[in-house]
């Protein structure tokens, strides 16, 4: 089950309750213009769509608040602050990295071969022992249009060490979705969402894709199915207008894949 919203995630993020969401995995903006580099940057590479300004003080002014209220109502928050403005990130529960050996870029002391990972709060699997924190990195990402996907394996390896199957897990800055292709494959719920309509459409496509792949875990290898693992209640995840409750419910109405847009900019 996945939801899937296309909108500034700050329009929604205060309709969020205490048990909406089992874990937040997220891989926010890195306050950089979208590139790791000066040499990408001047070569016109990896900048993102313009929906928002990809500095130091979009991330402190709106990327950080918008972490500190899910680590307020979500005991499982993980996210990849990048590697230039992690200080402005509150300081996490447990730390870990993506290493890098094949180094993807250069600092004034030497190889640029690991990015941060900052954990906050418990486990939602309810392990710790064994877990590691930090994940060698050899995998290239998929190329898709998104500036700076993620790997998808070594993301899934990370979801199922920190979640469990059937949990519910939320990004709020999705990009090309990721996070939702490794929640599905794994039999997590997920709830997305991407400011950009060009990404989010490239996120809404491989999230479909992805639901629709055989899985290990369900019987049915058609999760788009309106009977299959869709109940109201899962219809209503994350949306004002729920009130579990009271029992009152939106009808349980296909589709299942919930498409919010944002109104065109002023
Ligand atoms: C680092 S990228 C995520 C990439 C993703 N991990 C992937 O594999 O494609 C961060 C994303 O956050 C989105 N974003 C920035 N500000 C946002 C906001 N206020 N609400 C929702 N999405 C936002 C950007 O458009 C960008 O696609």
């Amino acid at each position: 089950m996945f939801t899937l919203h296309n909108k500034d995630v700050r329009e929604i993020i205060e309709s969020l309750k205490h048990g909406d969401i089992d874990v937040v995995f997220t891989d926010p903006p890195y306050g950089i213009e979208g590139s790791s580099g000066k040499i990408n940057l001047a070569r016109g590479k990896g900048n993102y769509s313009s929906e928002f300004e990809d500095t130091p003080e979009y991330i402190e002014k709106v990327v950080v608040p918008i972490v500190k209220k899910l680590i307020s109502v979500c005991g499982c928050v993980v996210l990849t602050p990048g590697n230039k403005n992690f200080s402005l990130y509150p300081q996490p529960d447990s730390f870990g990295c993506f290493y890098q050996p094949a180094a993807v870029g250069l600092q004034v002391f030497g190889n640029l071969d690991a990015q941060p990972i900052f954990y906050y709060g418990k486990n939602a699997s309810k392990k710790n022992m064994g877990v590691p924190c930090s994940y060698q990195l050899t995998e290239k990402a998929e190329k898709n249009g998104h500036p700076c996907v993620k790997p998808i394996k070594a993301w899934k390896k990370m979801l199922s060490n920190i979640s469990l199957v059937g949990q519910t897990v939320f990004d709020p800055f999705m990009g090309s979705g990721t996070t939702g292709v490794a929640a599905l494959q794994l039999d997590r719920n997920f709830i997305g969402c991407e400011i950009s309509p060009e990404y989010y459409s490239i996120a809404e496509k491989r999230i479909q894709s992805a639901a629709l792949q055989p899985s290990l875990f369900t019987p049915s290898n058609n999760r788009l199915h309106p009977d299959v693992g869709d109940s109201p209640a899962q219809q209503a995840l994350f949306t004002p207008e729920a009130d579990t409750a009271e029992g009152k419910l939106p009808a349980p109405a296909p589709p299942q894949v919930k498409r919010t847009v944002r109104p065109p900019l002023a």
